[in-house]
Parts: structure tokens; C-alpha cells; sequence
């Protein structure tokens, strides 16, 4: 194992090396004071009358406080459920009697990650994810349906935002990495109905929102949550743990999250686990499914799989991915596209399934040889600061904190296109020692 070190120690290195700092912008200070506005918001749209408002919570702390969460002391390899049940207590304590309007935890902080507001509808803040495509959330399933979702991290982990977001006119993300013991969470709820997702009735927690943008809400339940929490790494571990849980009514308690069961844990990749293992009947190596949720979701579109080859996923995502695999990508583009969510069809040769008149996917790809070298690029374990792609700097597992700058870039983008304000952002000097480096 030792041995291993030097070498981790070395791709680290490298990694941070490969990835220049950006130059601090000259931006002038109406931009800097308009962008510091923006920062505040909360929401795409205006409250609505009589209904709850999300208030974003970005008012990040400088620093953590110590705690020992019971989760730290179970091993999640040999335990997952237990460790997956701890994390679950610890994120819904002080929240569920807050009914997750942040700033009322009594028990311990979390914060919303900045600059999603165009994004966010404006009761409950939530985000539009990825729509359940036929057959995926059940057999019964014939639509796609709405999700939508909120992420928060806990006092640890918002310290890292602050860092980022120490001048609010400007991301700061150079050699980004969250604290050990960052622990993030997220809800996602749906419109899907009892018929089709079975596992939905029962005692669920359910919010009404402005989902079609339109001022009339719409009842979502919950479907899935997500969790991340960040150990200290390891010779072959980066940290990252995530894990998953979807609403199953069947469990009978009066407390919705009590209904909650474990879908799964990813610790790794599984990086060595080819199409051969797959068909040869073995298992990823670096993720624990739960046999009950495994039995639940048998049939799922396209593949009877969560994720890519069995890897562990949440019946939310995209099979083609997962969680891992799909967060290592989080960097700050700077306005340049994000990279590619999983490995082209021809390479990865997921089954297929047509199911008319609605489509999921376009064609059978099945057939023929995967492309173990082009599949490999999405599965890796990288290193604590390895940058996905070598050219920009790493988020450290957070889309959430991508999105954020990425939406940060894209405004700023229209600000300076306009004459006046360009004319003021190139007349203004940079400001004395600042980068976006230090
Ligand atoms: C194919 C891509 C994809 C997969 C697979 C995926 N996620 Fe995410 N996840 C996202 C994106 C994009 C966001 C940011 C936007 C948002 O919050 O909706 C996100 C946000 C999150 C957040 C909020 C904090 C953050 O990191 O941004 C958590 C926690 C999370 N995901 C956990 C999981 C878990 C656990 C799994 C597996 C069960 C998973 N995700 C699988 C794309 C993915």
C-alpha cells in the first residue's frame, strides 16, 4: 500500500501544476456592484403571494465548527447500510421540524451553493433535473416526468464556498478542494403519480411549486435523496463517498423520511470493471447496492441496471453514468462547453430499448465490442485535485458550484456585451494583487 503514495503524491502535483491561474479580471465597479446584486438573488421569478418565498442561504461561514457526526465511525465498505442510515439522521436533523427553510436548523448550519437563482423557482427554490424517461422509474411508467431538486451543504462544507466566493463579484477557484467532513444533500422530488411509481404512496413529504414558471404550483413528491460526505483520502480513495436513497411508502412510518430506503454507496468508480466482468456476472467493485432496491428497479429502462454496468446510481439519474463518474467532471469551464456527460453510445454499447409511440432511446447500439478506452475516460478515480480534463481547475466533485460560476460566466458574458458597459469594464483598472489564484 505504501508504495502506492509516491505515486499519488506525484499525480497530485501534476494536476495542480497543469492547471494555470486565471488572471484576475478588469471588470469595472458598476459590474463588481451589479454582480454583488445578482449574488443575493434568490430565485428566477418573484414570490408569489401568499405562498412561501425561498430565501437563498449564501452568507457562507468563514470557518467550521468541530463535530463528530455518528457517521464517521461506521466503515462504509463493511456497513453501508448503517453508514448510509447515519448520514440520513444527520441531514434531516433540525431540518425536517424546519421544513428545510435553512436558516430556522436549530440543531446545525447548512447553505444553498450561490448563483443558481436563474434557475430556482421562487417558492421552494428548486432546480429542474433530469426528466424520467419511459419505463425508468417503473414498469408502468408511459410519460416523462417533471423533477425538480434542492441541494444544500453542511457548515464545513459552505466554508469552501466562501473561499470561492470571498469577492461576490467573482469566483475565486484555484486549487478548489472541500474540507474533510463536508457533507452535501439533496432532494428530488417529482410529479409522478401513484401509478407510475408504486413505491410513491404512503406518508411522503410534499411541496407545491412554481415548476411551469407560471405562478400556478404544482404538488411534486419525493422521490430520491442524495447524499456526499467527504473523508479524509486514502492511497487509493479520494474521499468522496455518495450515497442514495429513494421513497419507498411501502416501510409504513408516520415520519416521511423514515420511508426513505437505501438504494446504494459509491466509493470509487470501479475503474478495472469491464463489459466482460459485466456479462461474466460479477459486480463493480467499489459501490454497494442494495438487494432490495436492485429487486425494485430489475426491470428498469433500458438495461434493468441504476447505473452504467450495475454501477450504483439513483433511479433518477442517467443509466448511462454514475454519481462518481458523473461529479468528477465538476470544473470551472469559464465559459467554455462542459465536458460530455457519460461515453457515446458506440462506445459503451448500453442496451437499448425503443418503446413506441414515446422513444427513450433512438437506436439499438447493443451489438458489437465496447470501447473499453473511450468507457475508461468516464470511469476514473481521480486523485484529491485532479482536474478532469487537465485544463481547468477542479470543483471537487460539485455541479453545484459548476453551474454557479458556469451561470456566473454567462451573465457576466451579457453584461459586458452591452456598449456602455464595456466601455466602463475596459476603462477600469485591475484591482491592486487581486487573482483569482489567491
Ligand atoms: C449524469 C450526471 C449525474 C449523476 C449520474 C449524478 N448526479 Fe448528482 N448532480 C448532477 C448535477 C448536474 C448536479 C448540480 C445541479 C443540481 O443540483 O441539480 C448534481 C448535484 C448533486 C448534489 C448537490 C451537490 C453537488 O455536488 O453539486 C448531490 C449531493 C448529488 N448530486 C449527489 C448525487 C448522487 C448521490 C448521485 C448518485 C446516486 C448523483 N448525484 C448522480 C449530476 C449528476
Amino acid at each position: 500500500m505504501n508504495t502506492m503514495l509516491p505515486r499519488l503524491a506525484a499525480v497530485v502535483l501534476f494536476a495542480c501544476v497543469a492547471v494555470p491561474e486565471a488572471p484576475a479580471l478588469t471588470l469595472s465597479e458598476q459590474t463588481r456592484a451589479l454582480a454583488r446584486q445578482e449574488f443575493r438573488k434568490s430565485a428566477r421569478r418573484p414570490c408569489i403571494p401568499a405562498q412561501p418565498c425561498f430565501k437563498v442561504r449564501n452568507t457562507y461561514p468563514k470557518t467550521a465548527t468541530p463535530e463528530t457526526p455518528a457517521w464517521r465511525a461506521i466503515d462504509f465498505r463493511r456497513e453501508p447500510e448503517r453508514y448510509l442510515e447515519a448520514v440520513l439522521a444527520y441531514v434531516v436533523e433540525g431540518n425536517v421540524e424546519a421544513d428545510w427553510v435553512l436558516s430556522r436548523n436549530r440543531k446545525r448550519g447548512w447553505y444553498h451553493a450561490a448563483w443558481m437563482h436563474p434557475m430556482r423557482e421562487p417558492v421552494r427554490g428548486l432546480t429542474f433535473e433530469r426528466g424520467s424517461r419511459l419505463h425508468e422509474l417503473s414498469g408502468q411508467q408511459t410519460r416523462r416526468t417533471n423533477n425538480w431538486a434542492i441541494g444544500f451543504y453542511n457548515r464545513t462544507g459552505a466554508t469552501a464556498f466562501a473561499r470561492v466566493w470571498r469577492d461576490r463579484s467573482e469566483p475565486a477557484t484555484a486549487n478548489f478542494a472541500f474540507p474533510e467532513g463536508t457533507v452535501s444533500a439533496k432532494l428530488l422530488f417529482t410529479d409522478a403519480t401513484d401509478e407510475e411509481a408504486p413505491y410513491l404512496k404512503g406518508n411522503n413529504l410534499v411541496w407545491h411549486a412554481d415548476i411551469h414558471g407560471n405562478g400556478e404550483l404544482a404538488a411534486l413528491r419525493l422521490l430520491q435523496v442524495d447524499v456526499a460526505v467527504k473523508h479524509e483520502a486514502g492511497p487509493t480513495f479520494n474521499g468522496w463517498v455518495f450515497g442514495t436513497f429513494h421513497f419507498d411508502g411501502r416501510r409504513g412510518h408516520a415520519d416521511y423520511w423514515r420511508n426513505l430506503a437505501p438504494v446504494g454507496l459509491e466509493w470509487g468508480t470501479s475503474p478495472a470493471f469491464t463489459h466482460a466482468d459485466f456479462t461474466a456476472g460479477r459486480r463493480p467493485d467499489q459501490g454497494w447496492i442494495s438487494p432490495a432496491a436492485e429487486a425494485q428497479f430489475a426491470t428498469r429502462a433500458p438495461d434493468g441496471k441504476l447505473g452504467y454496468l450495475g454501477r450504483m446510481n439513483g433511479p433518477v439519474d442517467d443509466p448511462r453514468s454514475s454519481c462518481l463518474a458523473c461529479h468528477g467532471r465538476a470544473m470551472d469551464m469559464r465559459g467554455d462547453p462542459e465536458p460530455p456527460l457519460f461515453p457515446p453510445l458506440a462506445a459503451s454499447r448500453i442496451r437499448q430499448v425503443t418503446v413506441a409511440p414515446n422513444t427513450t432511446y433512438e437506436r439499438d447500439m447493443s451489438a458489437g465490442p465496447v470501447d473499453e478506452a473511450d468507457v475508461a475516460r468516464f470511469f476514473r478515480n481521480l486523485a484529491p485535485g485532479e482536474s478532469w480534463d487537465g485544463t481547468h481547475p477542479t470543483l471537487d466533485f460539485s455541479l453545484q458550484l459548476m453551474k454557479g460560476t458556469q451561470l456566473w460566466q454567462a451573465w457576466l458574458k451579457t453584461q459586458l456585451a452591452r456598449p456602455q458597459e464595456r466601455a466602463l469594464a475596459v476603462a477600469a483598472p485591475a484591482r491592486d494583487g487581486a487573482s483569482r489564484g489567491d
